[in-house]
């Protein structure tokens, strides 16, 4: 990977793809052996997600990956980062593996290795095993130790095939929205598990890392984070810059500094020890988790901005999660979020491309690796017009001004390997169901037909001329009607 990017060209071997999630869009939920998981559970629990929307059918994308492949080959994907189901190739979350399961990642790999496309592969993308909930989920160490054991099974098992691993898909979300607000599986509230949630995914990570690399050296393993960006409301008020400290602290510095220093924030220590005395941090687990990344995937939508706020907290939604009454930021009482200026996606979040060049600088400064953008892109309306195209300009100039916000980390040193579009295709947004839509395919859920919109087209280019296309160049590369399948 060291052929250099001049200004304003990708380098050769700079990975362009598109990330997807296994619940968000395989379907086939109780087939070829799969156990149940949290969002099963969840998603079938009554006012869980909207319109009581499941992942039972999804995108179907069990039965139709095959086509799926085709398409990333034809788009010109150098890279596709999916995730394996943990139910799936282990019902239980514990002992034997289901061949059937395992079975299917195989043919997904092998039809991905025949068309040239790099695996990038997540283990766990918030799909846990029903059974490992049950047994107290991850504010319980246990699970941390099943995961590990998954893990080494996983790299024996596809080592030959997958060279990037990713252990988890934003840690942040496990634990601090399954496990404090409660908005996604397995729903739980209480501000103790989420921060015992969060050091379990942390040692898990470590100790997985440790499994995944004994068992294939080349392995490269990452974490995939979600990016907050928290900015100060007024950055001349002390208070507003400690509140913006203090969410970087729940949102970024607690999935960082067991890695990079192998301790948690001391701030973070001090404004939650009424919550809990984090005695779930044993002995030699900040050993087992310093220095176990290769590289870091970094997920990045929007930005914040937030600040001081004397009496009880009013949750805004402006966090961009659903309002929920329990809030997701253990100890911030005292944060407000502030409504986002400037365009917003239907997901309510702001397009902010200059947050994503001050995240990738900041997250390179910190921890001096590599980096993959592992999920970039935004949810719009879509209308599919009469001559049956789907005119996504919002999309494409989404994905436009975030790719040359790359290019200005890049220039100013961030080593930036690849950058994966969210979404392939349009799927199961967790608790909005099937009311976002984020792919550069569209999905008809009745169907399972799949539409290339202008995005696709336009991305397909980009790769192609390992340049960021510009708008206007749109007419030229679209055929009416669209690709579909
Ligand atoms: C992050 C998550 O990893 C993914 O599953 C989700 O669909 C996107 N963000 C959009 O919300």
């Amino acid at each position: 990977m060291s052929t250099p990017s001049t200004p304003d060209t990708f380098a050769a071997d700079f990975l362009f793809g598109a990330s997807t999630a296994s619940y968000q869009i395989e379907g086939a939920a109780t087939e070829g052996g799969r156990g149940p998981s949290i969002w099963d559970t969840f998603s079938h629990t009554e006012g869980k997600t909207l319109n009581g929307d499941t992942g039972d059918v999804a995108c179907d994308h069990y039965h139709r990956y095959a086509d799926d492949v085709a398409a990333m080959k034809e788009i010109g994907l150098d890279a596709y980062r999916f995730s394996i189901a943990w139910p799936r190739v282990q019902p239980g979350g514990s002992g034997e593996l289901n061949r059937e399961g395992v079975d299917f990642y195989h043919r997904l790999l092998d039809e991905l290795i025949a068309a040239g496309i790099e695996p990038l592969v997540t283990l766990y993308h918030w799909d846990l095993p029903q059974e490992l909930e049950d047994a107290g989920g991850w504010p319980v160490r246990a699970t941390a130790e099943a995961f590990v054991e998954y893990a080494r099974l996983m790299a024996e098992e596809f080592g030959d095939k997958v060279t990037y691993w990713t252990t988890f898909n934003e840690p942040w979300c496990t634990a601090f929205l399954g496990y404090g607000s409660g908005a996604h599986a397995p729903g739980r509230s209480d501000h103790a598990d989420s921060l015992a949630a969060a050091h379990h995914l942390n040692l898990a990570h470590g100790l997985a890392y440790a499994a995944i690399k004994e068992v294939t050296a080349d392995a490269q393993v990452s974490l995939v984070i979600n990016s907050h960006l928290p900015r100060p409301w007024n950055v001349a008020d002390p208070r507003d810059v400690e509140a913006a400290h203090k969410i970087d602290a729940l949102a970024n510095r607690i999935f960082i500094e067991p890695f990079s220093k192998g301790e948690y924030p001391q701030d973070l220590l001090e404004f939650t020890a009424d919550i809990t005395d984090w005695s779930f941090v044993h002995e030699g687990d900040l050993e087992a988790t310093r220095g176990t990344l290769d590289l870091i995937g970094v997920n990045y939508y929007s930005s914040h901005t937030v600040r001081h706020h004397d009496g009880p907290r009013v949750d805004t939604g402006e966090d961009g999660h659903k309002t929920t009454k329990f809030s997701c930021w253990p100890g911030a009482d005292d944060v407000e979020f502030m409504p986002l200026l400037g365009v917003r996606t239907t997901m309510g979040w702001n397009v902010d491309p200059s947050g994503f060049h001050a995240h990738l600088l900041r997250i390179h400064h910190d921890l001096g690796l590599p980096i993959i953008v592992t999920e970039n892109g935004a949810s719009w309306p879509d209308e599919v017009d009469a001559d049956g195209r789907i005119r996504d300009i919002d999309r494409y100039r989404y994905y436009h001004d975030h790719l040359l916000a790359l290019q200005r980390a890049q220039a100013e040193g961030a080593d930036i390997r690849g950058y994966m579009a969210w979404s392939l295709m349009d799927n199961f947004e967790w608790g909005w169901g099937y009311s976002k839509r984020f792919g550069m395919m569209r999905v008809d859920y009745d169907t399972s037909k799949r539409t290339w919109k202008d995005s696709a087209y336009w991305y397909a280019n980009t790769i192609r001329t390992r340049q960021v296309t510009p708008l206007d160049a749109i007419e030229g590369l679209v055929s009416t009607p669209p690709r579909a399948y």
